[in-house]
């Protein structure tokens, strides 16, 4: 199997001018990297007792639903605000200009469970952090939370790592 940082590839000026987009379409694309990334993650978290997996919209879906599978968890869908239809907890979080929010239906889960937290891709924390407030919120239990690829520069791991003991990227 190659390094799995060959099968992400890199699009300059994505969204926006100046951003170095990593894109990892090509690496769900690709079966035996999609496998290989969930053996990974399924190693990291196999021995944690999840119960469920929360994941962030939208190449976060395509991990945790999968991981959910192997671990023989649920799956609990972290999405941007407006989208769920059933009652939700908001948490408002901020980007590089301005304000977003995500959502999670408000019986995603019950006190006390034990929840993994899974997205692609950390860069500033942001969203990884607002999604962990919403699992707080509901009295979960966090066991974790597991990345394919983690941005270094911005230092939004890093700032995970201070709230929770067991924060998993793949790729650096
Ligand atoms: C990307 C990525 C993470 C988030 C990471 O999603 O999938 O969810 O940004 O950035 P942060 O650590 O700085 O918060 P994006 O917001 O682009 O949404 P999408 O998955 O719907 O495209
Ligand atoms: N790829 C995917 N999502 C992102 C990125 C990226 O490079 N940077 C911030 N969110």
């Amino acid at each position: 199997m190659k390094d799995l940082k060959s099968y992400i590839r890199t699009i300059p000026d994505f969204p926006s001018e100046g951003i170095m987009f990593r894109d990892i379409t090509t690496l769900l694309g690709n079966p035996a990297a999609l496998k290989h990334t969930i053996d990974l993650l399924f190693g990291h978290f196999r021995n944690d007792r999840v119960q469920m997996v929360a994941g962030v919209e939208a190449r976060g879906f395509v991990l945790a639903g999968a991981l959910a599978c192997r671990l023989g968890a649920g799956f609990v869908p972290i999405r941007k605000a407006g989208k769920l239809p059933h009652q939700t907890i908001e948490e408002k979080y901020q980007l590089e200009y301005g304000e977003a929010a995500l959502e999670m239906h408000l019986d995603a889960f019950g006190a006390g469970d034990r929840v993994l937290l899974i997205d692609d891709l950390i860069a500033t924390g942001g969203t990884a952090g607002a999604a962990m407030n919403l699992i707080d919120h509901l009295g979960g239990d966090v066991v974790g939370a597991g990345f394919v690829v983690e941005l270094p520069g911005l230092g939004g791991a890093d700032k995970l790592r201070a709230r929770c003991d067991k924060v998993v990227s793949l790729v650096s």
